[in-house]
């Protein structure tokens, strides 16, 4: 490294600069390792980690995890959300979230619970909910490792991840940030939305994460319903099921499984339907 382009001008560095250098970097390893020991350390008691994702915003990502995450509650799991969607952390209002997470004394965050839920949103540290921030690569990784470092979920069966839509980095750094189960895909019965979905598949399915189905959003007479069911046979993935279109989405003062029994049985399905999953992915065939 020393043989850089400008190393050139200055001569050969003397011994003690580049003694001094050294140190520097395996302080800088040394760092990074205890970085990575503390968050492999904080998510060790949780047995299930599922993104929710999507290939464009507005098709439910943010609904289909609460709804998934509130339903798994309702049914005895221990559950919390992890809200990383960096442009759009709505899950704080969705999960009606009034007080922060606390502080430990040793400077840790306790997720703030609810509906059964426990709750860490990238929401909390923005300032302003007016001024959108402009994350690029290395701030959304390092802000991600930090979170995830100082949350201090406990045991917990699943741990729901909204993560951010599309086909940018934020998605993909995230992804490679945590080590996740597997994902679940949100989309939607229109054509262009399976488009979108199907691209973003391809490109995560890099990433080597399994793709644990596809849930369909919005189902019913106004945008019809089976695209995403046609997605998920065209690409052999899971079917993981339907979630209608319906006007009780309009309270928003809870989790829609919390007030509509057809929803609360439309998110079980979808939570048996991701156990499954999981548990395919967990045991090689
Ligand atoms: N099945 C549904 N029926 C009616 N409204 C829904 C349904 N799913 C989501 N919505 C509404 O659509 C809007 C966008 O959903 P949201 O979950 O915020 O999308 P995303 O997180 O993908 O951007 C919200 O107002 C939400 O209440
Ligand atoms: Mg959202």
């Amino acid at each position: 490294m020393t043989q850089s382009h400008h190393g050139h001008e200055h001569g050969p560095q003397d011994p003690d600069q580049q003694k001094a250098q050294a140190r520097g970097r395996i302080e800088q390893m040394k760092r990074q390792f205890e970085q990575k020991k503390a968050i492999a350390d904080t998510l060790s008691e949780i047995k299930y980690k599922i993104g929710v994702y999507s290939g464009k915003g507005g098709v439910g990502k943010t609904t289909v995890a609460v709804n998934l995450a509130t339903a798994l509650a309702q049914d005895g799991a221990r559950v919390g959300i992890l809200d990383v969607d960096i442009d759009c952390p709505n899950v704080i209002r969705a999960m009606k979230i009034v007080d922060p997470p606390t502080m430990t004394e040793d400077k840790r965050l306790i997720p703030p619970q609810r509906f059964g839920v426990g709750v860490m949103s990238m929401g909390f540290f923005q300032q302003d909910e007016e001024e959108a921030i402009i994350w690029r690569g290395p701030m959304i990784h390092n802000a991600i490792n930090q979170l995830l470092q100082t949350t201090m979920w406990g045991p917990l069966d699943y741990l729901i991840i909204d993560l951010p839509p599309g086909t940018s980095d934020a998605p993909l750094s995230i992804m490679q940030a945590l080590t996740l189960d597997g994902f679940v895909v949100v989309t939607t019965p229109q054509e262009l939305a399976k488009i979108d979905a199907m691209r973003s598949i391809n490109m995560i399915k890099k990433l080597q994460v399994d793709v644990l189905g596809v849930v369909e959003n919005l189902s019913g007479p106004i945008f019809g319903s089976g695209a995403g069911e046609d997605l998920a046979n065209q690409m052999e993935l899971n079917f993981l099921g339907r979630v209608e279109l319906r006007p009780d989405y309009r309270d928003t003062s809870r989790p829609t499984v919390l007030s509509s029994p057809d929803v609360l049985s439309e998110y079980r399905h979808i939570a048996a339907e991701t156990q499954k999953a999981l548990d395919a992915v967990s045991t090689p065939a």
